[in-house]
């Protein structure tokens, strides 16, 4: 067995020792997204530092752990603080919790993450759900050798984001009274934020957010087979939108919206059992 393989059984057995028996739904949460955690019933937290080979987050804002338990009745492994890229981790880093996840047997994962609005009909403290994605950080997780007891060498990736749950989550909208805009997401490293020629560039080539997580784990989770769903929750209007930006404005946005968010996020897992 490749030394990738041993780390990630390694990992989900001592996740299952914990008492992560059948987790349901994987959730990643984005910056000043992860208060949905503390909503989880009968909550076992994890610290990733306890977990082996675990990666564990730096930025301001997240917290590194597990969050296990109950969520509007389905059983739910909520990351509670994201693995960047631009944090100086390796893409096997950033893919593996992902990946630990589908070992602990999870087949459907939420990604949410902030993201700069691109297209002009978005305000910030929108929620889109993403219905595609552009992968434009000029590289991908998946190149080296292929794990071939993960996934395929050549992946599809036409059905990035599930039709299904994208369906669901709209429903889940409609009954709470949210309104849910869609879009495709555009995937950049960072750290940096864009120029406004960037963004203006971004536009023309489709892109409706923008923001530095999600693509590398799409792009994990599909890789095993994993269904996802997306949600961008729209902090700000991308450069030159707007005459300056900066993370406390991220923050900002997602405190002002995060019942709204959070009403959201409840509803849809409660469809997911
Ligand atoms: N650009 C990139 N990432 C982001 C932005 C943005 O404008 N807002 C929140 N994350």
């Amino acid at each position: 067995m490749s030394k990738t393989m041993n780390h990630i059984n390694e990992a989900a057995k001592y996740i299952k020792e914990q008492g992560v028996i059948h987790p349901e739904v994987g959730m990643i949460l984005g910056s000043g997204l992860g208060e949905i955690a503390d909503e989880v019933q009968d909550a076992i937290v994890i610290s990733y530092h306890d977990i082996p080979h675990f990666p564990e987050s730096t930025v301001v804002g997240h917290e590194g752990a597990l969050v296990y338990g109950v969520l509007n009745g389905t059983h739910v492994l909520v990351m509670k603080g994201r693995i960047h890229y631009y944090e100086g981790y390796s893409l096997e880093e950033v893919m593996f919790p992902v990946r630990v996840m589908h070992a602990l047997g999870i087949d459907q994962l939420v990604i949410t993450n902030a993201a700069g609005g691109i297209n002009y009909n978005f305000e910030p403290g929108d929620l889109m759900l993403i219905v595609d994605q552009l992968n434009f950080t000029g590289t991908n997780p998946l190149l080296g050798p292929n794990e071939d007891e993960l996934g395929p060498r050549f992946l599809d990736m036409n059905a990035a984001f599930d039709k299904e749950l994208q369906h669901l989550a709209h429903k889940a909208a409609l009954e709470q009274q949210i309104e849910l805009k869609e879009g495709v997401y555009m995937g950049v490293t960072g750290p940096t934020y864009e120029t406004p020629a960037e963004i203006r560039m971004f536009r023309v080539l489709g892109a409706d957010a923008v923001g530095m997580s999600t693509v590398f784990e799409v792009i994990a989770a599909r890789h095993v087979g994993m269904r996802v769903l997306g949600i961008s929750c729209i902090t700000n209007l991308g450069s030159g939108m707007q005459t300056s930006l900066n993370h406390s404005e991220v923050v900002a946005t997602t405190e002002r919206v995060k019942e709204k968010f959070k009403t959201l996020i409840r509803a849809i897992t409660g469809k997911m059992k």
